[in-house]
């Protein structure tokens, strides 16, 4: 059923009672469902010198693959367009991937795009048109600049690791790992499940100390760093649907160089694809949608080939654009 006659059809059998009321709508937007969604993910600027014949930007064909895994379907984004063709992106996709990557988390480009989406994503849930963000790693970063208004983070380097996570109490009520069979949340706190490549990172006393942050977000994880800072490994939006984490989930089912500590045990490919799950059905809340579907499908990831980048990157294939 088309999402917007949907609400239009509820009117038409409600007319001129009380049930056309904004609130009512609102309610009924919540409990249908879009089971074509489809997540945007903002490139990453190149800075690799061996990557850099191949174009400006890019996304490791692991994060696009991890979304399709979920059951969506993606949308690259790029950072040269304009305002107002990011509003038009916003209104037609159902949530945001931030990917990792190593770029400046305030004055770069993939900042700026990313503060515009956090922008429209805050104001779009505030007004109950549910729109779910992602961070992975430097996305995660991002996102706590985002909230901060400010960068408060520092070295929690922790590269080339497997950990498992120190749960908080946080997490057994929390809406990502609702659901995971006990087993799994066992194995999350005593095996390697989560690989770790960064160098900065917010630590767990930096976090409680800003109000802003700790309003906003739930820590459901933590983890110790090479030089035994406490950083926080995973968030949760309070009130809005926002999620991070330090770690790659990407890499357990889609990053294979066998130079590099990524998890592939049987419970961190389940992780992987839980979180994965978890994250769609978030975007399956989402009733954004494209105008038509010549739109849509020139729009998504499938218009573009990655390359094979084994060879000179941590990536087995890369799109670039
Ligand atoms: C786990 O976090 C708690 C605080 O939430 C802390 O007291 C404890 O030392 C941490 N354990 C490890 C192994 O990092
Ligand atoms: C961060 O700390 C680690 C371990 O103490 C150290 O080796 C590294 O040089 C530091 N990195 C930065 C960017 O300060
Ligand atoms: C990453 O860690 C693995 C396993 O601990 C090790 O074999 C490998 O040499 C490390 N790679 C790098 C680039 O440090």
């Amino acid at each position: 059923m088309p999402k917007t006659g949907f609400s239009a059809y509820a009117c038409l059998v409600f007319a001129g009672c009380f049930c056309c009321s904004k609130a009512m709508l609102t309610k009924l937007n919540q409990e249908a469902v879009n089971n074509r969604p489809v997540i945007g993910i903002l490139t990453q600027i190149v800075s690799d010198e061996v990557m850099k014949p191949f174009g400006k930007t890019y996304i490791p064909a692991s994060y696009v693959k991890y979304i399709e895994s979920g059951g969506s379907r993606v949308m690259p984004i790029r950072l040269t367009l304009t305002t107002a063709e990011y509003k038009n992106i916003f209104r037609q996709i159902n949530g945001l991937l931030l990917i990792g990557g190593a770029v400046d988390l305030e004055r770069s480009d993939f900042a700026k795009v990313a503060k515009i989406f956090y922008t429209l994503a805050l104001r779009a849930n505030n007004a109950g048109d549910f729109f779910p963000i992602w961070g992975t790693c430097m996305g995660m970063q991002l996102l706590t600049v985002l909230v901060a208004g400010e960068s408060l983070l520092t070295n929690t380097t922790a590269v080339n690791v497997s950990l498992p996570l120190n749960l908080t109490t946080e997490a057994s009520s929390s809406r990502m790992f609702e659901g995971f069979p006990k087993e799994l949340m066992t194995a999350l706190t005593q095996e390697p499940l989560t690989g770790n490549f960064h160098h900065y990172g917010l630590t767990v006393q930096t976090f409680h100390e800003n109000q802003r942050l700790q309003s906003f977000f739930s820590i459901l994880s933590t983890n110790v760093a090479e030089n035994g800072a406490n950083f926080v490994s995973t968030i949760e939006g309070k009130r809005y649907p926002f999620y991070g984490v330090q770690w790659h989930p990407e890499v357990n089912r889609f990053q294979w160089d066998t130079k590099l500590n990524f998890p592939h045990s049987l419970h961190a490919v389940q992780l992987s694809s839980l979180l994965a799950e978890f994250f769609v059905e978030e975007g399956r809340r989402s009733l954004h949608q494209f105008d038509n579907p010549e739109e849509e499908a020139s729009s998504l990831i499938y218009n573009y080939m990655p390359v094979y980048a084994a060879n000179f990157t941590p990536y087995e294939q890369v799109y670039f654009f």
